[in-house]
């Protein structure tokens, strides 16, 4: 049975954690779903992984549109996540056309990346019919703004307000929350603070899914690795095995590790 926003929601409500993984093309995503990973994530990653940039915000509305639509006919029954690239969500106006591209090409689920600003455009998307997921922490596109890519939340006013950010934006209408690259125990804070599935990348084991770009969990990732991020490929001998693995695993709770995780 396909997945929904609802299976998300028994997830949680069961305690059970799901797994999520990037795919750009056709052949990852059919590979992906049949591994029994609950979600794809068409990520804005693809202008650092596929493109050669050094971040994500050259990553372009067409692009995204051509990749969840490659994404889309290979998928075998996940939920379909699309990131909304940099400044396609700038108003709430733009946030709807944009929206309702990746929408028709195949996209489930929208990704927006921000703070407490996004409630506005969150409530017109969601009332729409457009389910959102709130990417909070370290939200890449503002990597300039950050000057680098660091731990976020990682002080008590900083980790407070994030708590604050995410049930606002669940009020305001968001599916799904996303935190990249936070504290373990803020987190844990969250996943307890809202009702929507919480899923981290970095975030520690106490969230209720975890994601990770697919490149990274099969080793494929040349330079220094990120600490969260864990090769499958290494011990399991072929990618369906990784893939099946990595869902395994998530489900199981053995990933995260303590060695993949940010302490305050
Ligand atoms: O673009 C991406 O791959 C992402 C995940 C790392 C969460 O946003
Ligand atoms: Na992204």
């Amino acid at each position: 049975m396909a997945v929904t926003i609802n299976t998300l929601r028994e997830y949680k409500q069961r305690g059970e954690a799901f797994s999520a993984l990037t795919s750009y093309d056709a052949t990852f995503a059919q590979l992906v779903s049949e591994a029994g990973v609950d979600v794809i994530l068409i990520g804005d990653s693809l202008g650092m992984v596929l493109q050669g940039n050094d971040s994500t915000l050259p990553v372009t509305m067409d692009q995204m549109v051509y990749h969840v639509s490659c994404v889309a006919k290979g998928n075998r029954g996940s939920l379909v996540m699309a990131d909304m690239p940099f400044m396609s969500y700038g108003t709430t106006e733009a946030a709807l056309e944009n929206a309702a591209k990746l929408m028709r090409a195949g996209a489930h689920m929208v990704k927006l990346e921000g703070t407490g600003w996004m409630r506005d455009t969150i409530q017109a998307l969601s009332e729409r019919g457009v389910p959102v997921c709130a990417h909070l922490g370290l939200t890449p596109q503002f990597v300039n703004k950050f000057g680098g890519y660091k731990v976020q939340g990682r002080d008590e006013k900083a980790a407070d307000l994030m708590v604050e950010h995410a049930c606002e934006l669940e009020a305001a209408g968001a599916d799904v929350i996303l935190l990249e690259c936070v504290p373990a125990a803020l987190a844990a804070r969250i996943a307890k603070a809202v009702k929507a599935p919480v899923i981290g990348i970095g975030a520690g084991a106490d969230t209720d899914g975890q994601v990770l770009v697919v490149y990274d969990m099969l080793g494929m990732t040349p330079g220094r690795k990120p600490r969260f991020v864990k090769n499958f490929l290494a011990e399991n001998g072929s990618v369906t095995n990784a893939l099946a693995a990595y869902a395994k695993a998530v489900s199981e709770r053995t990933f995260p590790a303590e060695e993949h995780t940010f302490k305050a």
